[in-house]
C-alpha cells in the first residue's frame, strides 16, 4: 500500500514531483493527485489545496480511492515558538485545533466526541522524518545557498497548531503562543492543515507525520516572507527529507 505525500501548494510538492518514478497524473474529487516510485516506493503525491475541509477532504480521498497506507504532509509553517525561524524545521509531535471553541460545551480546544485537544503523530513516522531532517539541515547544503540565520537552521519536535487562518501579526501569534501553553507545552508551528489530516487518520486508524519547514514568523511581515520562501526554498527541503521513508 502507497504512501501519501501530502502539501497545501504546489511550490512545496515540485521537488518530489520533480523525483517522481513513473509518474501517473490523476484528478480527483477536484484534486491533482500523482502517483508513483520515489526512492523504489510506491507514493501518492497530492495537493490539499489551503485550510482544513479542503486537507480533510484530500486525506479522505486518499484513504478511500487511493488505499494509502499512511498520510505525511510536507509543506510550510509560521514560527510562534520562542527560538523558532524562518528556515527552521518543526516536525509535530502532536496538533492543534487552534480555532475549535465549543466552549462552555466543552472545554477550549477540546475536540468534541474525541474527550482530548490534542491529536497525537506516528512516533515512528515522526522519528523518520526527525532523523532525515537533522540530516539534512547538518550538511553542507543546510541553507541552500540562502542566508536566512547565521548558523545551521535548527530542527524542533513538537505541539504544531492548525486553523483556518493565515496568522500573520506579532501580536495574534503572542497570543496563540501563550494562550497554547498547557502542561509546558509551547506551540511551535502555526499552519492551516496538519490537524485536519491528523483527526482524519486517527478516525480511519492510519500512522500520521508532518513536517514543515518555517517560512516566516506569523508576525506583521509574514505576508511578505512566505511567498517568498515558498518561492525559493520550500520544496527543496521536501525531496531532501522524505527519501528516507
Ligand atoms: N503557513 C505558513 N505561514 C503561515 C502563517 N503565518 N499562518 C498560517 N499558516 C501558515
Amino acid at each position: 500500500m502507497p504512501t501519501a505525500i501530502l502539501s497545501a501548494l504546489p511550490q512545496e510538492q515540485s521537488g518530489l514531483l520533480a523525483q517522481l518514478q513513473q509518474p501517473q497524473h490523476l484528478q480527483h474529487a477536484g484534486r491533482s493527485v500523482w502517483r508513483g516510485t520515489l526512492h523504489g516506493q510506491s507514493v501518492v503525491l497530492a495537493l490539499s489545496g489551503i485550510g482544513k475541509v479542503a486537507a480533510a477532504t484530500t486525506a479522505t480521498a486518499l484513504i478511500e480511492r487511493f488505499g494509502v497506507a499512511r498520510i505525511v504532509f510536507t509543506g510550510v509553517a509560521g514560527g510562534v515558538g520562542t527560538g523558532v525561524q524562518v528556515g527552521d524545521v518543526v516536525v509535530a509531535q502532536d496538533y492543534v485545533q487552534h480555532d475549535m471553541d465549543a466552549s462552555p460545551l466543552f472545554a477550549r480546544w477540546e475536540l468534541p466526541g474525541y474527550g482530548r485537544q490534542r491529536l497525537a503523530c506516528d512516533a515512528a513516522l515522526s522519528a523518520l522524518l526527525l532523523e532525515a531532517a537533522r540530516a539534512c539541515v547538518s550538511s553542507a547544503e543546510g541553507h541552500f545557498g540562502l542566508k536566512y540565520q547565521a548558523g545551521h537552521p535548527r530542527v524542533h519536535y513538537g505541539l504544531v497548531a492548525s486553523g483556518d487562518r493565515f496568522v500573520a501579526s506579532a501580536h495574534e501569534a503572542h497570543r496563540l503562543r501563550t494562550a497554547l501553553l498547557t502542561g509546558g507545552h509551547e506551540v511551535l508551528a502555526v499552519e492551516m492543515e496538519g490537524a485536519a489530516v491528523a483527526q482524519v487518520c486517527h478516525d480511519y486508524g492510519l500512522p500520521f507525520a508532518a513536517v514543515r519547514t518555517i517560512s516566516d514568523r506569523a508576525d506583521d511581515s509574514a505576508h511578505i516572507d512566505f511567498p517568498q520562501f515558498v518561492r525559493t526554498v520550500a520544496s527543496r527541503y521536501a525531496e531532501r527529507i522524505v527519501q528516507d521513508l
